[in-house]
């Protein structure tokens, strides 16, 4: 939970995480997800409060997540959300959390103004958007099967590391030797705007049954396929983000989502972008991830546009069910 002076003076923002209760299952496991998520709320609130060092009776809007995603754990928040709404009489707006992540780094960068171009690359999402402010958005491409996260948790998981995965191939790949274990970028046509992942994990994965078969699976090896899936993956990234942003005449590219902390999509969209003439905004340290902060920024945003919604406001399990 967060606080936050609009537009953009982040005055609290609590994060509490259940991925410790995750870990032995390899993935997120919803009935401990909406468990956590109502053992949080109030300790959360309370945190984010005293943090902030206003009182209840300071807050003008509430701002909640509305979806995409588990509609258990949605659930939970939208009644505390609602709860708070009527009891303080403070009007309630709904926020889509893919929408905020391509709107995260307006808390980064002051200066940025639409329209711009938003990458978002999370545990469930990989997008393309046109953003031509908080609520005009239209979709250039968006990935057909595995999300680019997704991906980095499964091949992960086939290298026998941790759970989630990214933060782990990101550490482990860092100095390797990025050819040594080559995986073909799935561009699928020279003008698409689409991504499609699972094609390389496939890759990863015949790689590693090869390997285990010849007992030939040791460290240094797990470290450079870590590293040549990577590449692969923020080879892709890079230059579709890119050319979105040189179609729509545009010359700022926002990235959101936990791969956003990516370590080296960082270098190389940055090296990519300077060549171009585009200036790349990537979320504040700590901003990356699902956070409050980012949905209190877009819902004071979507407020100053008119947006208000009813104690009736539905959650949705999908991208794609928004505004329905
Ligand atoms: O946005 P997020 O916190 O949650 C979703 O909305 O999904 O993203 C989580 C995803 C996970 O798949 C995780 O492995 C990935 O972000 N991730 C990373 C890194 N840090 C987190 N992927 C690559 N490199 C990282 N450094
Ligand atoms: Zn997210």
């Amino acid at each position: 939970m967060s606080v936050l002076r609009a537009p953009r003076k982040i005055l609290s923002n609590v994060i509490y995480s259940s991925l410790k209760e995750h870990r032995r299952f390899g993935g997120v496991v919803p009935e401990i997800a909406s468990r956590a998520h109502l053992e949080a709320s109030l300790p959360c609130l309370k945190a984010a409060l005293k943090r902030s060092g206003i009182t209840l009776g300071d807050i003008d809007l509430i701002a909640v997540t509305q979806g995409p995603g588990l509609m258990g754990s949605l659930l939970v928040g939208l009644s505390a959300a609602k709860s708070l709404s009527f009891a303080l009489g403070k009007p309630l707006v709904g926020v889509d959390h893919v929408m905020a992540h391509a709107h995260s780094g307006s808390l980064a960068d002051p200066t940025l103004k639409f329209p711009f171009v938003s990458l978002v690359v999370s545990g469930g999402h990989t997008l393309l958007l046109c953003m031509d402010s908080p609520s005009r958005v239209s979709v250039l491409g968006q990935t057909l099967d595995d999300a680019a996260g997704e991906a980095f948790d499964k091949v992960a998981k086939i290298l026998g590391l941790g759970y989630p995965g990214g933060p782990e191939i990101d550490r482990l790949a860092k100095g390797q030797n990025t050819a040594h274990y080559f995986f073909s970028r799935p561009i699928l046509s020279k003008d698409s705007l689409d991504f499609s992942f699972s094609g390389i994990k496939t890759a990863v994965f015949y790689r590693v049954l090869e390997l285990k078969k010849k007992r030939a699976l040791t460290l240094t090896v797990k470290k450079e396929i870590a590293a040549g899936f990577q590449e692969a993956v923020c080879d892709v990234l890079v230059q579709k983000a890119l050319l979105a942003v040189k179609r729509c005449r545009l010359r700022s590219l926002v990235v959101g989502g936990g791969v956003s902390a990516n370590t080296r999509l960082a270098s190389k969209l940055r090296a990519a972008a300077r060549t171009m003439g585009v200036e790349v905004i990537f979320p504040s340290p700590g901003l990356t991830q699902d956070n409050a902060a980012m949905i209190a920024s877009l819902g004071a945003a979507l407020f100053k546009e008119g947006k208000k919604d009813g104690l009736d406001l539905p959650g949705y399990a999908r991208f794609h069910e928004r505004g329905k």
